[in-house]
């Protein structure tokens, strides 16, 4: 099936004549996958799926019972929170924006300067941070264990009612990997459809591909190559510097590329939630951002017409498959 699919492509595009230069990303990686992909340690079941989904939920995963991991990464807000910064418990500061959790089963590198290698390892950190949910692992699990009802969800997704520290960041996992975009207007031109998307749009992606070069970084289905880089904000935060050492200059103010897809309409975009528009963004690559030893040497400055920002500007809406249809959980007594 996925390659008669991808053969399908590659046909269509040799029969409508496109030539695409040689150092250019060919069509067909743009393909979405066909399954989503899950660590042999922790294979994706609908049992799994069920127990995660209810914790990700369940405002009692906080120590005050306030915050679910769904206030920060709400399905009505793109699985983000819509805010410049989360929100955060008093006097703490949370200096980066909530990234969305949409299509985190592709992940290899999470949070914004890579610090998490899994989903799985990336579960314990909001638990844990003081300025997040704040809360503990043995008094998460205490409570976890005075609800009964929680006792036949960890026995269907694990085969026992053991309530520990692995299965609940496993079932976290489970559920977030299902977060997948919808397929959108791209898809489906991608897969052969020449009306998907407007005259405009492909204009736009013939910039984005071109002059404007935003594809050296936003690659793949996904649109990013999941690496870091400094793009010149003028945030100080050293990002991914902070963690690796201070000879790789380039890593200095550099975050991970975040996918273009479902993007929020006025953002907040950015690690700092600096911007709030599209054009704004885009007016940010053409003036190349700040010129400092740690630029990604990929920034380099061009320029656009109003027109052809449109342009782009339409072909990243293609991009937006709308969100999830996504009932909530009952929380279990
Ligand atoms: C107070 C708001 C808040 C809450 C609550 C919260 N998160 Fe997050 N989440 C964030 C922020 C902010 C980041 C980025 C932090 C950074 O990169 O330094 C993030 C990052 C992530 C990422 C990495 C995404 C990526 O693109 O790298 C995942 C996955 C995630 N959170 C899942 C969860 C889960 C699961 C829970 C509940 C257990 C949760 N979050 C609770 C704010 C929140
Ligand atoms: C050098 C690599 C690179 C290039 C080139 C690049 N980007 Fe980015 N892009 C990034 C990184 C890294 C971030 C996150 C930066 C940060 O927050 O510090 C980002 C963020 C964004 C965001 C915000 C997304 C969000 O969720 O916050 C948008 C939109 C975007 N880029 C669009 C574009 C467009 C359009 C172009 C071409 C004009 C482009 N990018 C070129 C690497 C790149």
């Amino acid at each position: 099936m996925r390659y008669c699919g991808l053969f399908l492509v590659l046909g269509l595009v040799a029969a409508m004549g496109i030539s695409r230069a040689a150092d250019l990303p060919p069509r067909e990686s743009y393909q979405r996958p066909a399954d989503i992909p899950s660590p042999p340690s922790n294979p994706l079941t609908i049992e799994k799926v069920t127990l995660g989904k209810t914790l990700f939920f369940d405002p009692r995963l906080s120590r005050d019972g306030a915050m679910s991991c769904a206030t920060c990464h709400s399905p009505n807000m793109r699985w983000s929170d819509g805010r410049v910064l989360p929100l955060k418990a008093d006097g703490v500061p949370n200096a980066r924006r909530t990234p969305t959790v949409l299509n985190s089963a592709w992940l290899n590198a999470l949070m914004w300067d890579g610090r998490a290698a899994s989903l799985e390892a990336q579960a314990v950190l909001p638990i844990t941070t003081a300025h997040e949910m704040n809360f503990e692992m043995p008094l998460l699990l205490d409570r976890l264990k005075e609800v009964a009802g929680y006792q036949p969800l960890f026995t269907q997704a694990f085969g026992d009612a053991e309530i520990t520290p692995k299965r609940v960041t496993q079932a976290l996992a489970s559920f977030q990997r299902t977060l997948v975009s919808k397929t959108a207007p791209f898809d489906r031109w991608v897969a052969g459809d020449e009306n998907a998307i407007s005259e405009n749009a492909k204009r736009g992606f013939a910039l984005f591909e071109g002059k404007a070069n935003c594809v050296s970084c936003h690659k793949s289905w996904r649109f990013t190559e999941d690496a870091f880089h400094d793009i010149g904000l003028e945030s100080l935060d050293p990002g991914r510097g902070a963690k690796v050492p201070s000879q790789l200059v380039l890593m200095q103010h550099a975050f991970k590329t975040p996918s273009l897809r479902d993007l929020p309409k006025n953002g907040p975009f950015m690690h700092d939630g600096s911007m709030h528009s599209l054009e704004e963004v885009i007016k940010h690559y053409e003036q190349g951002g700040v010129q400092r030893e740690s630029l990604s040497q990929e920034m380099k400055p061009f320029e656009l017409s109003d027109v052809e920002r449109a342009y782009l500007i339409d072909f990243i809406h293609t991009l937006d498959g709308g969100p999830l249809d996504m009932e909530f959980p009952n929380l279990p007594e």
